[in-house]
């Protein structure tokens, strides 16, 4: 799991406190500006270095199954940074139109860029939760070289069907499409039934 500086700290950490209450594992990479997207967004609370105290306080005891490592952006030798490594699918939430970019085009400049090629190359699954507005010719032609070469476009885009009263509910939106798209079952938001239910 990767996240970077574009806006939306919220669904990474809703995110993260879903998968480690399903048990997982990750290796998590933040970047200098997502470092700083947490903390602008977040508050103190949400810094890098108690970001299991912050999940634990803020999705309860649930969030505190699971394990993750923290892992260095700049450490270009780290596990994820191998095919050999059985890293079996991988999420930047949110990804910066820069980091979209970088995986494009194949820079692998930092640790987030290179286990990005590395699920493509190894035709793994990577979703790229993108949010810029407006976005450029570029930005939208970036997301299709990453469709192209076989990464999910997932971008940061809550519906409002299922009448939302809270930011929390658009996070779990999105958050849930996220888990769907890594082949997780979850209750984050109800599905579609032809017509809005009444809350
Ligand atoms: C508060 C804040 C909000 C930002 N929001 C976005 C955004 O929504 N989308 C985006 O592409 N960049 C956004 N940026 C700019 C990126 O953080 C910047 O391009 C950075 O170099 C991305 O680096 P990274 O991909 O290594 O995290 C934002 C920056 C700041 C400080």
């Amino acid at each position: 799991m990767a996240i970077t500086g574009a806006s939306g700290a919220l669904y990474a950490m809703r995110t993260m406190a879903a998968l480690l209450e399903r048990d997982c594992h990750l290796e998590l990479v933040v970047s200098d500006y997502g470092r700083r997207l947490l903390h602008d967004e977040l508050g103190e609370a949400a810094s890098v270095n108690r970001l299991r105290e912050y999940l634990v306080e803020t999705y309860g005891d649930v969030a505190s199954r699971g394990t993750f490592t923290l892992l260095s952006n700049k450490d270009l030798g780290a596990s994820i940074a191998s095919g050999s490594h059985d890293c079996q699918a991988m999420v930047i939430v949110p990804c910066s139109m820069k980091t979209l970019a970088g995986v494009a085009h194949g820079l692998s400049r930092n640790l987030v860029e290179r286990a990005a090629d590395v699920m493509l190359k190894e035709k793994r699954r990577l979703v790229i939760v993108p949010r810029e507005a407006p976005m450029s010719l570029p930005q939208l032609r970036n997301m299709v070289l990453c469709a192209e070469a076989g990464a999910m476009i997932l971008p940061a885009m809550p519906a409002f069907y299922q009448q939302p009263r809270t930011i929390n509910d658009l996070a779990d939106f999105m958050a849930g499409k996220i888990l769907s798209a890594l082949g997780f079952e979850h209750e984050l938001y109800p599905p579609w039934t032809g017509q809005v239910e009444p809350k």
